[in-house]
């Protein structure tokens, strides 16, 4: 088959066919335009079906590519990390003003694929940036991340805090699991093939926020920031958790769809 006629009759969406089809091909859009009516290698042709199958059951496309384009760098993903998020890009903006306003020391807790401390050591080199996530194999795929786009990262595996030594950080930074146990979004689209433990933040949503906030002043240095990403029906709760801990300047922040979607405080006391 010619490379229209496989995108035609993929059965799935037609950007995301010719995406699957380039990364098999080792070509770009163009390419697969200019060349729409040559013959595609039988292997060729099989493995994209194969991509393509994988896709119609559900498997995400990053998952499929084994990468995810996140602020200026490439990240190798896999099944054990949740696919970094555009809206994720904000809090790498607001980590930046804040390095920019003074912060040096950085830590990223629940790193991930390392997309907030990787973007943030990319953009500001000069700074000293931590990723801890409780995931032996995120932090391997976030490891790996730092390495091959030589990003020096220090990462450690940790539940939270809990082993990380007595120091003070300028700047907490959590893209936390922010999903309600039994919230419906789980059931439906990436969410189904992302890691539970990457999602789920409790019964309600917010245990990880709420316990991150609650533990977080003795790692800070005087006006250091705690900034949180959560969902977009949460940024009152947050705010509330974070007054109540004694968190000074509350500030929440709308993503690109005017959703209400992180939340930071200042810590004086
Ligand atoms: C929503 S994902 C965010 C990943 C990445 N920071 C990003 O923005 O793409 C939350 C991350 O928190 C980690 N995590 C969950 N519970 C944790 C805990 N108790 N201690 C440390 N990390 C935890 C998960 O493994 C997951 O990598």
């Amino acid at each position: 088959m010619t490379p229209g006629e496989l995108v035609r009759r993929a059965g799935i969406d037609r950007g995301e066919a010719e995406t699957l089809l380039g990364h098999v091909l080792k070509v770009d859009r163009a390419w697969l335009f200019a060349h729409a009516d040559e013959w595609v290698c039988e292997a060729a042709a099989l493995k994209f079906q194969h991509l393509v199958e994988a896709r119609r059951k559900g498997e995400p496309l990053a998952y499929l590519l084994r990468y995810r384009d996140f602020w200026t760098l490439r990240l190798s993903v896999n099944q054990h990390v949740m696919i970094p998020r555009r809206e994720t890009e904000h809090l790498v903006e607001w980590a930046i003003e804040c390095i920019d306003a003074g912060a040096t020391r950085i830590l990223d807790l629940g790193t991930g694929s390392g997309a907030i401390a990787l973007a943030c050591k990319a953009e500001r080199p000069a700074t000293e940036v931590w990723g801890i996530d409780s995931s032996k194999d995120a932090l391997a795929c976030a490891e790996a991340n730092g390495r091959s786009l030589g990003l020096d990262v220090r990462w450690v595996v940790s539940n939270w805090f809990g082993a990380l030594p007595t120091a003070e950080w300028d700047l907490l930074i959590s893209n936390p699991p922010y999903i309600a146990a039994n919230d419906v979004h789980l059931t439906q689209g990436d969410l189904r093939a992302e890691p539970s433990s990457a999602l789920v933040g409790g019964a309600t949503g917010l245990e990880a926020i709420e316990r991150i906030t609650e533990e977080a002043p003795p790692f800070l240095t005087m006006g250091g920031w705690l900034l949180f990403e959560h969902g977009y029906d949460q940024s009152l709760t947050v705010q509330a958790a974070l007054r109540a801990r004694g968190f000074a300047n509350i500030a929440t922040r709308s993503d690109w769809s005017g959703l209400a979607r992180l939340t930071g405080g200042q810590w004086w006391n």
